[in-house]
């Protein structure tokens, strides 16, 4: 697209169902408010949105397992969120939610006016329900084995592990979450989004907005493999008491799909920012709209949201979905669930102060193209290495002897001074100046790890300079060359106080304070015009960051350890279960005792399987012709779900002869082929070595 007249971000709306950490942090939040910060110190106009998703199964399955009411789980986590989400300095405009008025208004009206225009299909089928519950189960409410990949922990409408697009009913046995149990299937309405029917202009819509800014690889990857695989028509309502009622007659006791209403979420909450001019936003082509998400969320906004803002038809699509990958903790796999997690409450209370380390090592970290993993000792080392070593010991330095040498304020300096240090300065001058436009690039190309890097190089450039004219020797010898080092190193560090910003805003209000910069001197760093000249004043000195020690690491890694420990000796616990179980079989009770001529009185005959077919409508019979040498048998036999046909033909086996004649399924069976029997397996039994047809079993 040309240049955009404003910028209209959002971050995924997180579930209220729990609290956020460090994977969330990483993955939707912190490169959004990078870009965001960036693009607000640039004087774009944008907006940065987000808020509590506060419908769908993840809530109401939460509201269960802790014993209380969906309202009382959002009312908890809502706030909880929007604290500490504000502490660590994420700017949103608005952290709206899902349960506004306002919302279920908007979301309600847009499924009307789709309804109207007719896009939706109205369509009766049998879907699984819970008896138990008398509910009927839908996404989460339902696992089962995906058909796909064989994952057997899949869910209702997605696979997380192969990642496909599931129904409930596509799942290979398939067990409510609710009771446990295997649910029956009955009758309900619902109204469907004919995805297929949008294929073709979601893929030309994905090619072309290559051209204006290429997709990260994964989610353009993520996405065409959805295409391949067909889109599918997808239920937008669900029967729930939970969620926004869907706006029709018919249809009691229906709310509308979560990933209908949740980023219909982004729209309410612009509206309840600026009611008034909301839709210069979502309607004008000149807004440049970006999504930030995890990669969990890639087919919902780059395929069915869209075909939503298509088929309305007034929205605006977005340009790109710069989503992120997962990030690990310690090697192992973040999970809510397990508790694996270090949670953004508790660093918040933990780390006071200490924010932008966090924001610091988690950009530096950040999975933007691959998984990433966050370990403790990385992080001690980018605070204690890079924050302290590298950022703080220049502003320190620079700092300090401004105060020693000359007070705090830069004295005039003679010409020739300023001359002589110019000419050894040509390699700090070219970092200063080239750094704004790297910085930018990066920014756009939304690589925060690359922009992040940048201004850490600029404050190695800054020490370089120090190292390379060493101002605190200088100074015994010509105090006015040293003034002029300092100048020139007070400008860099006013260009990191600035343009730190979107990445440490905390760190940067501090220096900006302790270096004194107003706001027209932060206008003419960004212009590149601050020039820092005699008279110039700087305030009181102050530690931007404090090294780390063992102490302060060494108990979250243990904690993290101890979490790890259970967690395997409970699966270790858990195989070993299994496999004792599977050590000791369980045998069939003998039967009551016999005569030698009860026996005498079964005549099994050997014999070989000359024809083999599937038989109508009865999923478990073949119906074989026996070879036994003197006659041929028609043998009806429930072997069908372990043998195909085609494979029987020539296997040699025993048969019951002198059992009475019997019709199965309209064909009369002559006699019982023996087999033996496993827990969910079938075997011939069959004469070790291949003899003549027709022998007796004695
Ligand atoms: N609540 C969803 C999740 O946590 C994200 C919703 S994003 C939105 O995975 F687009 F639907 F808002
Ligand atoms: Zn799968």
């Amino acid at each position: 697209m040309k240049e955009p007249k404003r910028y209209l971000v959002t971050s995924a709306l997180p579930y209220a169902n729990g609290p956020q950490h460090f994977g969330h942090l990483a993955g939707a939040y912190i490169p959004a408010d990078i870009y965001v910060r960036y693009l607000r110190m640039m004087g774009e106009d944008v907006l940065f949105i987000c808020g509590s998703d506060e419908h769908g199964a993840a809530i109401t399955i939460q509201a269960k397992k802790e014993g209380i009411t969906p309202q009382t789980i959002i009312d908890k986590y809502h706030p909880l969120n929007k604290e500490c989400f504000r502490k660590i300095g994420i700017s949103f405009d608005i952290y709206h939610r899902t349960s506004e008025k306002l919302h279920h208004e908007t979301s309600s009206t847009y499924f009307k006016t789709l309804y109207d225009k007719g896009v939706f299909v109205e369509k009766e089928s049998e879907q699984l329900f819970d008896e138990k519950f008398q509910q009927f189960l839908a996404d989460r409410y339902i696992k089962g084995t995906c058909p796909k990949c064989g994952n057997e922990e899949a869910y209702g409408d997605q696979c997380e592990k192969c990642g496909s697009d599931l129904s409930p009913t596509d799942l290979i046995n398939p067990v409510s979450t609710l009771s446990g149990e295997t649910p029956i299937l009955k009758k309900t309405k619902h109204w469907y989004l004919p995805m297929d029917k949008y294929e073709g202009v979601i893929r030309e819509w994905i090619d072309k907005a290559q051209a204006s800014e290429k997709w990260k690889k994964h989610v353009l990857g993520q996405c065409l493999s959805w295409l391949d695989q067909g889109l599918h028509a997808r239920s937008m309502t669900r029967d729930l008491d939970w969620g926004v009622k869907v706006p029709l007659e018919d249809a009691d006791g229906k709310v509308l799909y979560v990933w209908l209403d949740a980023p219909i979420g982004y729209i309410s909450a612009t509206k309840a920012l600026i009611p008034d001019n909301w839709e210069t936003y979502w309607k004008d082509e000149d807004t440049k709209l970006v999504h930030f998400i995890g990669k969990d969320n890639i087919v919902f906004h780059c395929i069915i949201f869209p075909i939503l803002l298509m088929a309305h038809g007034d929205y605006i699509l977005p340009v790109n979905v710069p989503a992120n990958q997962f990030m690990n903790l310690e090697g192992n796999k973040m999970s809510t669930s397990r508790n694996y997690a270090v949670w953004l409450y508790e660093y918040l209370e933990e780390f006071p102060g200490q924010e932008d380390v966090l924001r610091y090592a988690l950009t530096t970290n950040m999975p933007e193209n691959k998984d990433s993993d966050f370990s403790w000792k990385d992080f001690q080392a980018r605070n204690n290495n890079e924050l302290v070593g590298i950022f703080g010991n220049l502003v320190n330095r620079v700092v300090v002897l401004t105060h020693k040498y000359f007070g705090g304020t830069i004295p005039e300096i003679p010409v020739e001074a300023e001359k002589a240090v110019l000419e050894h300065a040509e390699e700090v001058y070219e970092a200063m100046q080239a750094f704004p436009h790297e910085l930018d690039a990066y920014i756009h190309r939304y690589e925060f790890r690359n922009a992040l890097n940048e201004v850490i190089n600029l404050a190695r450039a800054g020490n370089k300079f120090l190292t390379d004219t060493e101002p605190w020797k200088l100074f015994k010898v010509d105090p006015d060359k040293t003034a002029k080092v300092l100048s020139i190193s007070l400008e860099l560090i006013a260009r990191l106080a600035v343009y730190c910003s979107p990445f440490l805003p905390f760190t940067s209000e501090r220096l900006k304070k302790m270096l004194l910069l107003d706001e027209p001197a932060e206008k003419a760093i960004l212009a590149g015009s601050f020039r820092v000249q005699a008279g110039y004043q700087i305030g009181e000195k102050g530690l931007l960051f404090n090294k780390m020690d063992d102490a302060v690491i060494q108990p979250q890694i243990d904690r993290l350890e101890s979490i790890q420990q259970a967690l395997q000796a409970a699966k270790a616990g858990a195989t070993s279960k299994e496999e004792s179980a599977s050590d000791s079989p369980t045998y069939e009770p003998l039967k009551p005792e016999i005569t030698f001529d009860d026996f005498s009185k079964l005549d099994i005959r050997t014999g070989t399987i000359t024809a083999a077919a599937k038989m109508k409508k009865a999923n478990k019979l073949l119906q074989l012709t026996v070879d036994l040498g003197f006659e041929e048998r028609t043998v009806v036999s429930g072997i069908a779900e372990h043998y195909a046909p085609e494979d029987i033909i020539g296997q040699q086996v025993l048969l019951l002869a002198n059992l009475a004649p019997r019709k199965l399924r309209g064909v009369e069976s002559q006699g019982m082929i023996l087999m033996a029997s496993g827990d969910q397996s079938l075997h011939f039994v069959a004469p070790v070595d291949k003899i003549d047809n027709g022998k007796v079993i004695s």
